[in-house]
């Protein structure tokens, strides 16, 4: 939980906001079925997302510019518009009115209009652009590169969970967070081949090698007892690419056929204090048995397929510690860092360029004679200063 205090003269060290800057996912495709109106919240803002004519996914606020109306509520979709339950005005794809149940000429209804919200629809997700124009995103979605899952199953997901309360640079913060993976997850840290920091594309990247042990995290003594005899050792690549968005690339051993798993995690704002949290999961083509290459050509379906599922829903289980942290955590404008940490006070700084420009700027600064973070921080992440 973010608490609201007298501002720390580093902008980076203050209470992050809620609705912050950049793509964020909020629905998955499966969650949009055409002919139906979807309700969601967003941002805090009450949003609805129905598919086109075309089968494209449209995101429109759900208050009707006529009269404000809510558009998901006795609302339908006809010939792919929505048609508002209030005065049955229909808008189309791009906002616009294009009829109206008793409205004879068309061009009465050219300035009944709402702006789209800006939306990519990839991996199994349904992608939207939060930022100062909702029509022109800052900065591309990196999945919706050409060629991006080639050589990668289908990616699947699922519905994911509610962290309710959480800030959403909570849950991006930890896979930085160096000692919470064997606090939390009892994973096992063997090494670091990237620390963690600033990749020259932007992102916040690290490669760390970690062993798995199964049930590690289990209520149940049996069962983890019986997890201790299989522990897996993995090299776990990671890319934050937002606050609300980060890549993991686990790869196995050869003796687990070199597996390799992509995590997408994507964490949304839901309103001022929740957030949503889902993974989406896909494993690399790598596996060149006869058999496998049989299920493809008659299912459509490999062995990377299923295994996909499998990994999910472990990386879905795998929040169970954070969400208790998460939901009952304080954010600490003065931490005190130690040595093993990870650079989380360099990760704040990064955080901060996809704040509002107009959340917290420098100018509102209540006392300029707070403590800076702790002198261990300085001397332990380079950015601290
Ligand atoms: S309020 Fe929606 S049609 Fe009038
Ligand atoms: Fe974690």
């Amino acid at each position: 939980m973010v608490t609201a205090s007298k501002a720390h003269p580093k902008r980076y060290m203050r209470p992050p906001p809620q609705f912050v800057h950049d793509w964020f996912s909020p629905l998955r495709s499966s969650d949009v079925v055409p002919g139906k109106i979807t309700n969601f919240s967003f941002m805090g803002h009450d949003l609805i997302a129905f598919r086109d004519e075309a089968g494209k996914a449209v995101v429109l606020d759900a208050t009707c510019p006529h009269f404000g109306a809510h558009r998901g509520v006795g609302g339908r979709v006809v010939d792919g518009c929505v048609r508002c339950p209030f005065h049955g005005l229909h808008f189309d794809g791009t906002g616009q009115c294009v009829k109206g149940d008793f409205v004879k000429e068309a061009r009465h209804l050219r300035h009944v209009k709402s702006t789209p919200w800006t939306v990519h629809e990839v991996a199994s997700s349904i992608f939207i652009w939060h930022g100062p124009d909702r029509t022109r995103p800052d900065r591309p979605l990196r999945f919706a590169e050409p060629g991006f899952f080639d050589g990668w199953s289908e990616p699947v997901t699922n519905a994911g969970r509610r962290l309710a309360p959480t800030n959403v640079f909570f849950p991006t913060e930890n896979i930085i967070d160096i000692q919470h993976f064997y606090a939390v997850h009892f994973w096992e840290l063997r090494g670091i081949e990237r620390q963690p920091a600033e990749d020259e594309d932007g992102a916040f990247t690290a490669i760390m090698h970690m062993t798995w042990t199964a049930g590690a995290q289990s209520p149940n003594p049996l069962l983890r007892k019986l997890g201790q005899m299989y522990s897996s050792p993995f090299h776990f690549d990671i890319r934050i690419l937002g606050p609300g968005m980060a890549i993991s690339v686990s790869t196995l051993t050869p003796e687990q056929g070199n597996l390799q798993l992509m995590n997408i995690i994507l964490i949304t704002p839901v309103n001022a204090t929740d957030c949503q949290i889902r993974v989406v999961s896909s494993v690399r083509r790598t596996v060149d048995h006869p058999l496998n290459r049989l299920a493809r050509r008659v299912l459509g379906v490999g062995l990377e397929d299923a295994l996909s599922r499998v990994f999910l829903a472990i990386a879905t289980k795998d929040f169970d510690g954070d969400e208790m942290i998460w939901t009952n955590r304080r954010f600490l404008q003065n931490p005190k860092p130690l040595p093993d940490d990870g650079p989380i006070i360099g990760y704040r700084k990064w955080c901060e360029r996809f704040w509002p420009p107009d959340y917290m700027p420098d100018d509102d600064v209540v006392s300029a004679s707070m403590p800076a973070p702790s002198l261990e921080s300085s001397v332990l992440d380079p950015v601290a200063e």
